[in-house]
């Protein structure tokens, strides 16, 4: 270790605890770091010491034992000779196995009360504890592992951009609200009474206007914030790698991303890609698997019926194609012995909470009961048909539903994942990426009887002229996919100012609301804007899914609970009264809140 301080304390340490080798035995050196256990073996006192470099295992000399008294997770520091283990005592799965340290003198730097959990790699303490004491829970080497992917990651990615001529541009987080899906975050203005900044939800409007400017690749790693319900995969504040570029169509801003994810799997995991990635429309995908976003590390797609239901007997899977609904299945091979009758009742209340009103199965060959609710209907030639329409064969489990073509699809597609993990068909160590294209452009809101953006309502139409049915229209928005998570979106954008009106119109948001939400915007296209495209991909779920996590809680230092709130500084918190007062906030007659928290919040 180098210094540039002249005052060297005498505890500062020579070598970290991960660094010390058999090369080094005979070496005076000093140590910094937690103890993270300690032993005693007949007499002879052992400290194994950690940093985020490893762990060093110390040998305490007799006459210290009576003077040192160290718990867990105290910070000290030794003073010691390096010294070889003998054979036996050779740890191989620590890198600094082959060495311990024989202690001269230990400081304590500082005390620490006793922890609220161990420092362990398989913690099973609630989640709630380790967030409310996080600096502890982050010592743990999985999570110290996990940032430290995600630093390598973003650093190698970032690499990539810079390779391709992306000028890194940051964009503000003070921002005027201009809805894009979820929720803003509001943040009251001091200054202009009544007023609010909203945090970007993505800087999407910022980004395209600096098209607008002649920044022709930008990209930016940014923080975004959306007031929306969290699940494992949303965070209300997370980080994009956002970018946009000019002169471009769908191919050039994939190209780059298959070239700059490349050489980030690379440079920070030794894994290489092999390109292009594959590309599917999103009919193609809904049809196949049931979803925009799936998993095609294993088969058992979807398969339609609808011919043969048209043909059976079977009243209510006939009626459904009859009246414009779907019948589809999918074969779970061997399935016929792999899936008991309980399971299957099991899986017929998931495929109703998926909506499902049933879910009728088959095995094919068994007798009455046994063989299935569909074995009236599957007698002789019928059950033949069948098995040819579903490429099935005599061992195999057959599950269909009948209904409303979306919620066909959402049936069996969840289902089809819900399987592939119980009966372990998804292999691991393999990185399946996949571009979804031609997105629809419009969806119905039933509830406010409107279409809105399936994307957002920058995103270009197939059909410039946006004519037709707009149920039917395709758009030019794009997704990237990896092993069933929707990793990144992006589209080629709007760069005509009257056809941006044109879908504001189509989405009823009416002129005066037009000028009054983006009226800056659609000056800003009306001034000279380039053909544009871009895709932001969201960090947290790029490094989770690479680090082998289900969760991107464990690639953020400091997360939010469900609820969206910091258990360890306790935010959201209420305010001192006069920091309400200065931003002319008054709260609502009912509202409620505890009074003590704000104080010790605030203070
Ligand atoms: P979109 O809204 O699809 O597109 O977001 C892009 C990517 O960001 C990630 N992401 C999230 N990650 C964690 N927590 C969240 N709450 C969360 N929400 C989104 C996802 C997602 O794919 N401006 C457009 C991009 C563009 O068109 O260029 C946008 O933000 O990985
Ligand atoms: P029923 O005619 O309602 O007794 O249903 C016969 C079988 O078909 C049962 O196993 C139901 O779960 C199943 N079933 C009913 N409706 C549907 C549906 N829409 N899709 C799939 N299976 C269904």
């Amino acid at each position: 270790m180098t210094t540039t301080s002249t005052v060297t304390a005498e505890w500062r340490r020579t070598h970290t605890c991960g660094e010390l080798r058999s090369q080094n035995v005979g070496d005076s050196v000093r140590i910094n770091g937690w103890v993270d256990s300690r032993r005693d073996h007949g007499g002879i006192y052992f400290l194994d010491v950690r940093d985020r470099y490893g762990v060093t295992q110390i040998v305490i000399d007799e006459n210290l034992v009576g003077e040192i008294k160290v718990g867990p997770e105290f910070v000290i520091a030794i003073h010691g000779e390096v010294a070889a283990r003998g054979e036996e005592n050779i740890n191989a799965n620590l890198d600094t196995g082959e060495i311990e340290v024989v202690a001269h003198k230990i400081e304590i730097l500082s005390a620490a009360k006793v922890p609220p959990f161990e420092v362990i790699d398989n913690l099973d303490t609630a989640i709630e504890t380790r967030l409310r004491y996080r600096y502890v829970d982050l010592r743990r080497t999985p999570l110290q592992r996990n940032l430290a992917h995600r630093a390598r990651f973003i650093s190698a990615i970032r690499r990539g951009f810079e390779a391709e001529d992306f000028l890194d541009i940051e964009t503000p987080v003070l921002n005027r609200a201009t809805p894009e899906g979820a929720r803003d975050y509001l943040v009251p203005s001091r200054v202009h009474p009544g007023k609010f900044y909203a945090l970007p939800q993505s800087p999407q409007i910022f980004k395209q206007i600096l098209m607008c400017s002649g920044f022709d690749r930008y990209y930016q790693v940014a923080r975004c914030f959306r007031d929306e319900d969290l699940r494992a995969d949303r965070q209300p504040e997370f980080t994009q790698l956002d970018m946009e570029m000019s002169f471009v169509e769908e191919e050039d801003v994939w190209a780059v991303w298959e070239r700059v994810l490349q050489s980030t799997f690379r440079e920070a995991m030794d894994v290489e890609l092999s390109l292009p990635f594959p590309r599917m429309r999103w009919a193609e995908a809904m049809e196949r698997f049931g979803i925009d976003k799936p998993d095609t590390r294993f088969g058992m797609e979807l398969k339609a019926a609808d011919d043969w239901a048209l043909q059976s007997e079977f009243g209510v899977f006939k009626g459904c194609v009859e009246s414009g609904g779907r019948v589809m299945g999918i074969v779970v091979e061997g399935g016929k012995t792999k899936v008991s009758r309980g399971q299957m009742k099991a899986l017929e209340k998931r495929a109703k909470e998926f909506g499902a009103k049933g879910l009728a199965w088959w095995k094919p060959g068994e007798e009455g009961g046994a063989a299935g609710p569909m074995a009236r209907w599957t007698e002789g030639d019928q059950g033949a048909r069948l098995l040819e329409a579903m490429g099935a064969g005599q061992e195999d489990l057959l599950l269909f539903c009948a209904d409303r073509r979306d919620t066909t699809w959402k049936v069996l597609g969840e289902l089809r994942l819900h399987l592939g993990r119980q009966l372990e068909l998804i292999p691991e160590g393999q990185w399946n990426l996949l571009w979804v294209t031609h997105f629809p452009m419009f969806e119905w809101d039933e509830e406010s009887k409107r279409w809105s953006s399936s994307h957002h309502p920058f995103t270009a139409p197939e059909d410039w002229s946006l004519a037709g049915d707009p149920g039917e229209l395709a758009s030019r928005a794009y997704d990237l996919v990896m092993n069933g998570w929707e990793l990144g979106s992006g589209s080629v954008r709007i760069h005509r100012g009257d056809v941006q009106q044109k879908v504001f119109d189509l989405l009823g948001i009416d002129e005066e609301e037009q000028r009054l939400k983006f009226g800056f915007f659609l000056d800003a296209l009306s001034y000279g804007a380039p053909p544009h495209a871009g895709f932001a991909v969201g960090l947290d779920r790029l490094t989770a899914l690479t680090c082998g996590l289900d969760n991107i809680r464990d690639v953020i230092p400091f997360p939010k609970t469900a609820s969206a709130s910091d258990l360890m500084c306790e935010a959201p918190s209420t305010v001192q009264e006069n920091q309400m007062e200065e931003t002319h906030i008054q709260l609502r007659p009912g509202v409620q809140t505890d009074p003590r928290e704000g104080e010790a919040a605030g203070s």
